[in-house]
């Protein structure tokens, strides 16, 4: 007969309790990484009908600076989760009924997702794109599958979750003194854990800590002009000719057409504003250009009207952003060409870039030839 190698395991902490306090933790922060997940997904392919604010200026680099520092905490979490309930790999016999086979797959589901969540993750905030498939797709339809897989589970552990994670009038069997010192001493080394992680990861938005971000891959002070930047021109192969305009074209009353030297002529505005990049990391900086609704205004651009922001740069994603009109009704929202008082670096866009509050760093289009209205 087989037997169940499970009950070697002797340690307290491969307990139903350790695993539903450790749960409750991990169901928060999967949900947190969710909704901010969907966030950022939902403001970079908006349907039709949604119109995001533009205000709060700081919304977006606080939900996925949330959305990375707050995953990045979650992963001592999962580990400890795991360990505490690894010895039932090893239960025999591995499925008592159809049910039960049923219930086990779905924790394998939960696991495998959980772990594919946040290893994709951390490897795409680490610019390692190690991955055959495109990270964020595979990222986004997994968020689905671990949170329907999650909500079952804890609908199957809901009693157990009750029993040790919740405040409750019932009184449980009394613990021996010693159990719940380890107890208590595991789950303060693991939220001790969590809790370091963020701070090592938090100065990559939160400057006076920028010291201490070791995990962070971008530094907020670090890059052209002391500012950060992804996409190089030389990357992105942007060549900025004598010939260069901006146009204006479309739904419009008038198609306009600049010279760089005619947009550093009309009047000029400066904002303070962030870039907020949806790998999390964020910097401030003043950006002086011109007011996107002030051109609209003068090419006669209806009220509701959707724009098109068009880059220098040929291919890639990123070469074109949507500015629905809560985003260039606002004054805040400017086609730069100045950072923190000098001409843009090539890097950071030269020679006019959007800037607009609220919004991923990937939809402040670098390089800007042309907007469309639409
Ligand atoms: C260490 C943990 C994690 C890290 C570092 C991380 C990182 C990221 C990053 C960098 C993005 C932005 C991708 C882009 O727009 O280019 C993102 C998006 C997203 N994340 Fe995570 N993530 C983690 C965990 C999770 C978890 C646990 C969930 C679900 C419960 C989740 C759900 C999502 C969703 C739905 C998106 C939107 C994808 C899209 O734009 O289509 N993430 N994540």
């Amino acid at each position: 007969m087989a037997l169940d190698l499970s009950s070697r395991f002797t340690s307290k902490l491969h307990s139903e309790r350790v695993a539903a306090q450790l749960g409750v933790w991990l169901g928060i922060s999967f949900t947190i990484a969710f909704v901010t997940g969907l966030f950022s997904h939902f403001m970079q392919h908006p349907p039709g009908w949604l119109l995001w604010p533009s205000r709060p200026v700081n919304l977006y680099r606080f939900t996925q600076g949330l959305h990375v520092i707050g995953g990045v905490a979650t992963i001592p979490l999962l580990l400890a989760k795991l360990w505490t309930v690894y010895p039932k790999l090893w239960q025999w016999p591995p499925f008592r009924s159809m049910g039960h086979a049923a219930e086990r797959g779905l924790v394998a589901l939960l696991v495998a997702g959980s772990l594919f969540q946040v290893v994709t993750g951390v490897t795409n905030i680490a610019y390692w794109y190690v991955w055959p498939f495109a990270f964020t797709n595979a990222h986004y339809w997994t968020a689905y599958i671990l949170i329907g897989a999650l909500l079952i589970h804890v609908v199957n552990e809901w009693a157990k979750v009750k029993r040790h994670a919740l405040p409750t009038r019932v009184k449980l069997p009394s613990e021996p003194p010693a159990d719940a010192r380890s107890r208590r001493r595991f789950l303060a080394t693991v939220a001790t854990a969590s809790g370091i992680a963020a701070l090592v990861t938090v100065g990559e938005t939160y400057k006076p800590l920028s010291r201490l971000a070791l995990l962070a891959p971008r530094s907020p002070d670090k890059g052209p002009q002391g500012l950060p930047v992804n996409r190089s021109a030389a990357a992105a192969g942007i060549e900025v000719h004598a010939d260069y305009r901006l146009t204006v074209t479309g739904a419009v009353g008038r198609q306009l057409s600049f010279t760089y030297d005619d947009l550093l002529n009309l009047p000029q505005h400066t904002v303070r504003l962030p870039i907020a990049c949806v790998e999390g990391w964020s910097y401030d900086a003043e950006w002086t250009g011109v007011r996107l609704k002030d051109l609209m205004r003068t090419a006669g651009a209806d009220r509701d009207a959707t724009l098109s922001v068009e880059s220098l740069q040929k291919y890639g994603a990123y070469s074109v952003s949507e500015v629905r009109p809560p985003h260039w009704h606002d004054p805040l929202t400017l086609l730069a060409v100045k950072v923190n008082g000098e001409t843009l670096h090539p890097d950071h866009g030269y020679p006019v870039r959007l800037i607009a509050p609220n919004r991923p760093g990937v939809m402040q289009t670098k390089w800007v030839t042309k907007v469309t209205v639409s």
